[in-house]
């Protein structure tokens, strides 16, 4: 948990209605730097539009976002990554034909503003040795298996995958990362080799890092995070940390009936 309580990611009043629909209800939350949180909540509920409205994917429909203080409610996807804010997809978002190396080299390098010539080689070799450096040291800090660096992702196992999927969100150097349901669709044996990379970055990167993560599976909610957010029909419906929320009458209510069984 953060040393000081200091706000880094604020939203007040957030609302998106998609048609007549209303995905995200009127959400108000501060997010203290260096926290670590999970959001959680039934099929449908809005977790992936409130990373959407997070990360600028589209405007939200009223409302605010504040990160470090700025009003960012208008700022581009990319001005938003500028600042600080990175994010992984719930569906894998890696380039299957590339290696595993060449995936985080393009996410690093996309953000770093160099030049690649006509044969996409870069200009300076020196930049590519500090390319070199930084993609090595992602991968080692999320545990990409090296051995597996230089074969294309599209080959790797899934939960390698997964990983390189947090390794390219890293390499913008964020501040805030949002991670949606990082471990879908992995099997059981899995799931703890994520579980522990995820722990690992929090790690590496102390309070320099703010996580919130959306995940439906329980023990990865408990393991990861000191507080639990949890959404139904687009509101807040509890917030607390894990032990409590599993006990929460509303949050087992909001998830009777549907397919997650994981509370119980
Ligand atoms: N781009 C969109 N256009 C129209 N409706 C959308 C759009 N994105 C999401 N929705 C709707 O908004 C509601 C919330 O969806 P969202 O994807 O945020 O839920 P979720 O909590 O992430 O669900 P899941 O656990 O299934 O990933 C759903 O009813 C969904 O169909
Ligand atoms: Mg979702």
């Amino acid at each position: 948990m953060s040393s000081e309580n200091e706000i880094i990611l604020s939203t007040s009043g957030l609302t998106k209605n998609f048609g007549g629909l209303v995905a995200v209800s009127d959400i108000s939350i501060d997010i203290e730097r260096g926290s670590v949180k999970a959001i959680i909540g039934p099929n449908g509920s809005g977790k992936t539009t409130f990373f959407n409205l997070i990360t600028g994917t589209f405007p939200p429909t009223t409302g605010k976002i504040f990160f470090e203080g700025r009003d960012i409610t208008r700022y581009s996807m990319y001005q938003r990554t500028r600042a600080g804010i990175s994010r992984s997809y719930q569906i894998t978002n890696i380039f299957p034909y590339q290696t595993t190396f060449e995936n985080i080299r393009l996410a690093v390098q996309g953000c770093s503003g160099a030049k690649v010539n006509f044969f996409g080689i870069l200009k300076k070799a020196s930049t590519f040795d500090n390319f070199h450096e930084k993609v090595i040291d992602i991968a080692t800090i999320v545990g990409l298996d090296p051995a597996r660096l230089y074969v294309p992702a599209a080959l790797i196992p899934h939960a390698e995958q997964r990983k390189l999927e947090i390794a390219m969100a890293l390499a913008t150097e964020p501040k805030l990362l949002l991670l949606d349901e990082p471990a879908a669709g992995m099997s059981i044996e899995e799931i703890p080799e994520v579980i522990d990379s995820i722990l690992r970055v929090k790690e590496s990167y102390g309070d320099q890092l703010t996580l919130l993560v959306v995940e439906h599976k329980m023990d990865i909610v408990m393991k990861l995070s000191e507080e639990i957010i949890v959404l139904s029909e687009g509101k807040i419906i509890a917030k607390g940390p894990p032990k409590e929320i599993q006990q929460n009458e509303q949050v087992l209510t909001a998830y009777l009936g549907g397919t997650d069984e994981e509370l119980a």
